[in-house]
């Protein structure tokens, strides 16, 4: 069965706001990756790896948009196996990924010459998305070496290739890593041995509600309506004074996103607290949850929110 869909806008049909919405509502149904190709003449092509090794979601997602008025252009596709793109093309022109201290190498690659202090990650993402050169996986990596030390519980949401989890792992952190996508289990486990960390990443398709403990640290670099659905389960797996960082959301989403984290945290006087950036080094005494960290990289919003010291137990939410 094809796995992959393409879609095309047409030049009439194209401005950055529309494709910016398109892919977000595509990330949002658990896709593994967009690739976005200008076509001759203008328009754009999307190249989309579904979730779950089916496109039936992508697809069904899709033929609603096009019923609708803003999206009656689209032309949209189910490739034939024989046509499955990413493999092939993106590898040849794959490079060296550097953020902050991490080196994120393609495994097929000749090893990038190291600085003393650099935390290198061999990774071959096989039909996972995460090569580690997206902004939203840059923003998390950043995220994670501000986090991570030896003994750091971390939790991974969507791990994909692994490369989140390889990151913290090298940094010294145990980590649980979980996805839907059989890919992505596979990948994030090939990973793992490749960089002899196996030991200290446990991986499956656990959904998150069922995944058992609280972490110091849990990360999901997912679709913005992901996050939102999740937001009861990823709060409710942080531990008293830990870290969730979020990424995967365009930055137009960003209050949106806040607001069903402060609904899924129970309270209408806004339990995360988005005013107290600065102050927000230490966990809270007071319940509240806070604002730790926030950036916008290419149109794309990330979010760090560290939970109360004294935090009551959470029950995970469905999901
Ligand atoms: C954008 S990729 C992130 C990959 C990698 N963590 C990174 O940062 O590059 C999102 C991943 O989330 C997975 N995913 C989508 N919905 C999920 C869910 N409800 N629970 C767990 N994983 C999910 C997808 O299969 C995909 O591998």
């Amino acid at each position: 069965m094809a796995r992959w869909v393409e879609v095309e806008l047409g030049p009439g049909d194209v401005d950055a706001g529309l494709v910016d919405e398109l892919s977000g509502r595509l990330w949002s149904l658990g896709v593994v990756g967009i690739e976005e190709r200008p076509l001759d003449g203008g328009g754009v092509r999307l190249v989309v790896g579904p979730a779950h090794d089916d496109p039936a979601a992508v697809l069904a997602e899709l033929t609603t948009l096009r019923e609708g008025d803003r999206w009656g252009g689209l032309r949209v596709r189910a490739l034939a196996s024989d046509e499955e793109p990413w493999l092939d093309e993106w590898r040849a022109h794959a490079e060296v990924v550097r953020v902050g201290r991490f080196v994120v190498q393609p495994a097929w690659l000749a090893a990038a010459p190291t600085r003393p202090g650099d935390v290198v990650v061999v990774l071959d993402p096989g039909r996972a998305f995460g090569h580690g050169a997206h902004p939203t996986t840059r923003q998390a990596l950043a995220a994670l070496e501000r986090l991570v030390s030896a003994g750091t519980s971390a939790l991974d949401v969507g791990c994909g290739s692994g490369v989140l989890s390889l990151a913290a792992a090298a940094l010294g952190a145990r980590v649980v890593a979980v996805d839907v996508a059989g890919d992505a289990v596979a990948a994030t486990r090939a990973n793992a041995e490749r960089n002899g960390v196996a030991a200290f990443v446990e991986v499956s398709d656990t959904p998150v509600g069922a995944v058992r403990g609280r972490f110091d640290v849990v990360v999901a670099n997912i679709g913005a309506a992901t996050l939102v659905e999740l937001a009861g389960a990823l709060t409710a797996r942080t531990a008293p004074g830990g870290v969730v960082v979020l990424a995967g959301v365009l930055a137009q989403r960003r209050d949106e996103v806040l607001a069903a984290y402060d609904r899924a945290l129970g309270t209408s006087d806004g339990v995360v607290d988005a005013t107290a950036v600065a102050a927000a080094d230490g966990a809270s005494h007071d319940g509240r949850w806070r604002v730790l960290a926030e950036d916008v990289l290419d149109g794309w919003w990330c979010v760090s929110l560290r939970a109360p010291a004294d935090r009551e137990h959470v029950d995970a939410g469905p999901g």
